[in-house]
């Protein structure tokens, strides 16, 4: 971006893919995480200052290729008005006359944000000639291309992936900050090196395992997905989220961990999956048959809190439990106190995580990086070529 910015962007229509996929309220449809749309702010206040006339793009949820008023992005238009501190121009398609119309009346300095990309077909295609040629009218409405969207770098979309192959493209400051940031844990970290991993499904997290197993000191497993590693070791887990068909993978992973993964030894175990259920701290390897586990107990918080203690550098992903109710959020809790106690460099990736963050009312600046992307963010840890982050080095 201070390439772009050096060249002078006064008057020129700046086109800025980001990733406002943030989370809505499903019955109001309010925002109820905003963080990332203060997370590209850096990058249009700069656009902004610099007299540019800023055209902002993005995706937000998983529309089917044509409009869904459910996904729109107007409630984003708004906040990101608000935190701009100037209105957004929000147009009511992706590229058809409304965006034109948006688009030609910006005037120097302003922002307008165009209508969900996945409205339109061609940004998720698979067939490059469909791909392309949506790339070309989004294309069409920008001087320059400014990637700030790092959660959805690995997705090959036509906004993220064919747009920069047709315009000057510079990565946003965020983009910057979350590949320099995330580039240290996929390089040389500093030791120990303590990964703490959760949510539902072992599937979503095979291959970061395997990738991160030879790197890391401790790999700490908590979350839904920790029930399948129980079974694998041979305990029962009543009813409890289980990938039957991952159990003989994880049970191998185990078998080659070299002693470094780290389980739970208590589960908070319910009769139900309801904030008002009826709830004990079981052993884990005495998980009642009608029971299920929504979070990791406190002998286990303090079993991660103990191994997280020496860390030099640390990388959390995925919440311990249901912390969306508060009968099973303090494994989440706990686990992420302990993270900011640490001297550690330490980085939390992934929407649910980052999102737990700011629910539970922790305190952001205490990490040491809370990454915007997801997937994005897991896939770059694998050592993927990221479609989104390959187009920009091109
Ligand atoms: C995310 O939430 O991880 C990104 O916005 C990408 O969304 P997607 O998984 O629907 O492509």
């Amino acid at each position: 971006l201070d390439d772009l910015l050096a060249e002078g962007v006064s008057g020129r229509r700046v086109l800025v893919r980001a990733d406002l996929n943030v989370p809505l309220d499903k019955q109001t449809g309010q925002i109820t995480d905003d963080g990332r749309i203060r997370a590209v702010l850096p990058t249009l206040g700069a656009l902004v200052q610099g007299g540019a006339k800023v055209v902002v793009c993005s995706h937000l949820g998983r529309p089917k290729g044509a409009p869904d008023p459910q996904y729109s992005l107007r409630p984003v238009a708004g906040r990101l008005g608000e935190l701009l501190g100037a209105p957004v121009q929000f147009a009511e398609d992706t590229v058809g006359d409304s965006a034109r119309a948006c688009v030609e009346a910006l005037a120097d300095g302003q922002v307008a944000l165009l209508e969900n990309l996945r409205f339109n077909k061609g940004e998720t295609s698979k067939d490059d000639a469909e791909r392309g040629a949506f790339a070309d009218q989004l294309a069409a409405f920008g001087e320059a291309y400014v990637d700030d969207a790092f959660g959805a770098v690995h997705r090959k979309h036509a906004s993220v992936y064919d747009v920069p192959a047709r315009l000057p493209h510079v990565a946003g400051r965020l983009v910057l900050r979350e590949v320099e940031v995330l580039g240290r844990l996929a390089g040389e970290p500093e030791r120990p090196y303590v990964v703490v991993l959760g949510g539902s499904k072992v599937s979503d997290k095979l291959a970061v395992i395997e990738a991160l197993l030879p790197k890391v000191d401790r790999l700490l497993i908590g979350g839904g997905m920790c029930f399948t590693f129980l079974k694998a070791q041979g305990h029962e887990v009543g009813t409890s989220l289980l990938e039957e068909e991952m159990v003989e993978t994880c049970r191998n992973l185990l078998e080659r961990s070299e002693g470094k993964i780290m389980l739970p030894v208590d589960v908070v175990a319910a009769d139900a999956f309801a904030p008002d259920a009826a709830h004990d701290t079981v052993r884990a390897d005495g998980i009642p048959s009608h029971r299920l586990g929504l979070d990791i107990g406190p002998e286990t918080v303090a079993g991660f809190a103990a191994a997280l203690s020496g860390a030099k550098t640390v990388f959390w992903n995925g919440p311990m439990g249901v912390f969306e109710m508060p009968a099973f959020a303090n494994g989440t809790r706990g686990v992420a106190e302990a993270i900011t106690k640490t001297d550690a460099f330490t980085v939390v990736g992934g929407g649910d995580s980052a999102a737990a963050v700011r629910a539970l009312g922790l305190d952001e600046s205490s990490f040491g990086h809370i990454s915007t992307g997801g997937g994005a963010s897991l896939e770059y840890l694998e050592g993927k070529t990221l479609p989104g982050i390959a187009a920009l080095e091109d």
